[in-house]
């Protein structure tokens, strides 16, 4: 009988990331291959598999996104197990996307410093990819962006349609990747809600996106935030890419070093603070990267990528950098 051990790599909001190895006689964590003909033509390279409860259908959506947008900078997925799983707890049923294993993810690297142009010719090109096909990847951040070999890789991508109207607590991490435009709906949707927009004159979407949130549930700050919806759009990926970069360039963190919110302590963390770090930013942008030799001519590129308003597309972004 064959096996397939799992190893933890990583476990995050969206999952658990195991490496895979087959073996005859497996410890810990392990799934039996008994007849899985795909999932053994699988492990004849190096894979990982991105594990969830079965009652839990974002993984079987996540993998439908990935083949969906199937290009040479978007992690590639080898094919989805559903099944029980033996861990030392007992068995559970689980759902698994099968992948690749990277060679490393951003996250371990961006502080050792690695080269922002082709980052960001890969990435973009990955991004004008998705929006072509009229999604967005959401989330754009180091954590999601994987090495193979000398390529660079989308993962972890939330696969929303442009234009509709999609929860801010799934458009980007806090301090990360979520732009300016999501943090100032999501405030400006909680002062009106609240009651402190005396005075202000509320813009009609935010309006009309209170009346839906409190339609919806308004009973707790919790509640609120899970019902604030904004469309989404291509430009909050442009915006994420020009602060990862920007990031990756300096090895200095775009908002100034993130304060310690864990990813469940996201929807209780006020978004006053985050506000501040955008707008600070945004007024020493132009100085910080004067001051930075390392960005080179890269500079304006990614400067127009964390403008406010009118920012490039991604497809804009990757022709501008290649040359
Ligand atoms: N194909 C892969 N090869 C190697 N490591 C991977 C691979 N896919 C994911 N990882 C690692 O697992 C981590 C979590 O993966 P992913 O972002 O897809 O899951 P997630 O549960 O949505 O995580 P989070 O909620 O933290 O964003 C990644 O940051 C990366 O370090
Ligand atoms: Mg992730």
């Amino acid at each position: 009988m064959a096996y397939m051990e799992l190893h933890l790599l990583a476990g995050g909001g969206g999952g658990t990331v195991y490496h895979c190895r087959a073996c005859d006689k497996p410890t810990g964590a392990y799934i039996a291959l008994d007849g899985r003909v795909r999932l053994i033509a699988a492990l004849r390279q190096p894979v990982v598999m991105k594990v969830a409860l079965e009652s839990d259908d974002d993984t079987r959506a996540e993998a439908r996104t990935l083949k969906l947008l199937a290009h040479p900078h978007v992690t590639a997925v080898l094919g989805v197990f559903s099944g029980p799983m033996m861990t030392a707890e007992g068995e559970v049923d689980v759902v698994g996307m099968l992948m690749p294993l990277a060679d490393e993810p951003l996250s371990a690297v961006w502080s050792r410093g690695t080269d922002p142009r082709r980052l960001l010719v890969h990435l973009a090109s990955g991004l004008a990819h998705i929006h072509s096909l009229q999604y967005i990847h959401g989330d754009l951040h180091i954590g999601n962006v994987l090495r193979f070999k000398d390529q660079w890789k989308l993962c972890d991508i939330g696969g929303f349609v442009v234009g509709v109207a999609t929860r801010c607590m799934q458009l980007g991490t806090p301090y990360w990747s979520r732009s300016p435009e999501v943090a100032e709906h999501l405030a400006e949707v909680e002062r009106i809600v609240g009651g402190s927009d005396a005075g202000r004159k509320p813009r009609l979407r935010a309006r009309q996106a209170a009346a839906a949130a409190v339609r919806e549930s308004a009973r707790t700050r919790v509640a609120l935030r899970h019902a604030i919806r904004i469309p989404a759009a291509p430009e909050m990926d442009v915006w994420a890419l020009g602060s990862l970069v920007y990031t990756v360039a300096t090895r200095l963190h775009w908002l100034g070093p993130p304060p310690s919110v864990d990813s469940y302590g996201w929807s209780t963390h006020p978004i006053e603070p985050e506000l501040e770090a955008h707008d600070a930013a945004r007024r020493s942008t132009k100085q910080r990267l004067r001051a930075v030799s390392s960005l080179g001519e890269l500079g304006p590129l990614i400067v127009s990528c964390l403008h406010p308003s009118g920012r490039p597309t991604a497809g804009t972004v990757e022709r501008l950098a290649r040359v």
